[in-house]
């Protein structure tokens, strides 16, 4: 297992116009039906969706909660180190195939530790794929952890000690699952607590919920980084002191669509939130879900926003100023 200190050493590929960083992916999320079958072969586990075509066919999902209620079912599959690392490793190389050079990725420890998976066996296997990932793929990598925000608010604090007691190699603090309902203000000791320990803090906020939620993250919880954020446009002042203080919004257009945040590609925001000057990246959230990997998104929304090479470009340079190591 590595220590958090040699996630330091982090250089910047040849030429910074090839530089690109995904910011915001749940490994958990990057779970495909060819390894999910195979892991529940290993594991004999039975798939909470037992066939293959069920897998394969793209699921409807009616917003975030039906989303999280098969994201969560499906990791039953996740139970041994070697299964977290092929997870990461197998999310790693597809990264490297779409031209990520920098990846910070999200996962939830607490959904695994309500499974009986120990915590210790999560790191181990995640943080194994990390320390191999440039030199296997090419991509410098960086794990965040997530506060599942709908859990009891005592399991984050125990799940926040148990990380350090491990030493675990994390660079930051997240706060994900079910929005509405939960807002950041419940977190906001677990979060001191993150930030006392050196780590930097990015919070889902403005996915589902209000812009309330955003003034939270950044005023009590002291995100560095919004995770989503897209609903902030609902609220001028916000937009402003997003824009003044360069707080970067890690959008995921697809997520947006599948989730019905948006109602279609066509009619995302875009534009309007680089317009505004907004510091947006753009990222995949949970590609095996949602249709698909960073490249798969550019794809798309030059396809279907008119997202011309200018804007890839800054967006590109945009990931890598948001990155945290
Ligand atoms: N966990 C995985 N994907 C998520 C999303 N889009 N929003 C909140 N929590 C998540
Ligand atoms: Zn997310």
């Amino acid at each position: 297992m590595t220590s958090r200190d040699d996630l330091g050493d982090v250089d910047r590929h040849a030429s910074p116009e090839d530089a690109l960083a995904e910011l915001h992916v749940h490994v958990e999320g990057t779970l495909e039906p060819e390894l999910m079958l195979e892991l529940a072969e290993r594991n004999h586990v039975t798939l909470p969706h037992g066939d293959v075509d069920y897998l394969l066919s793209g699921h409807e999902f009616s917003g975030l909660q039906s989303f999280l209620d098969l994201y969560y079912a499906n990791m039953e599959v996740l139970r041994t180190a070697e299964d977290f690392s092929d997870l990461a490793r197998g999310y790693l190389a597809r990264a490297a195939r779409a031209g990520i050079t920098h990846a910070e990725f999200f996962f939830d420890p607490q959904a695994h530790v309500v499974r009986g998976v120990p915590l210790e066996d999560v790191v181990e296997g995640l943080s194994d794929a990390v320390a191999v990932s440039r030199r296997e793929f090419g991509v410098d990598a960086a794990m965040i952890a997530s506060i599942v925000r709908d859990h009891p608010v005592p399991d984050a604090h125990a799940m926040f000690g148990e990380l350090m007691r491990l030493q675990a190699p994390i660079v930051a603090l997240g706060l994900d699952s079910a929005e509405v309902g939960y807002p950041p203000s419940l977190f906001e000791d677990v979060f001191a607590r993150a930030r006392a320990e050196g780590l930097h803090i990015t919070v889902h906020a403005g996915e589902e919920g209000p812009p309330e939620y955003v003034w939270q993250a950044l005023d009590l919880l002291g995100a560095e980084r919004i995770d989503h954020g897209i609903r902030s446009l609902e609220d001028p002042a916000l937009v402003e002191r997003l824009v003044e203080e360069q707080i970067p919004l890690t959008t995921c257009p697809l997520s947006n669509v599948r989730l019905h945040v948006v109602e279609s590609l066509s009619v995302h925001p875009l534009h309007r939130m680089l317009d505004a000057g907004l510091a947006v990246t753009i990222n995949s959230d949970d590609p095996a879900y949602f249709g698909g990997y960073v490249d798969d998104v550019f794809a798309a929304l030059h396809d279907e926003l008119g997202l011309t090479e200018e804007e890839r470009k800054l967006l590109a340079r945009n990931s890598i100023r948001a990155a945290f190591t």
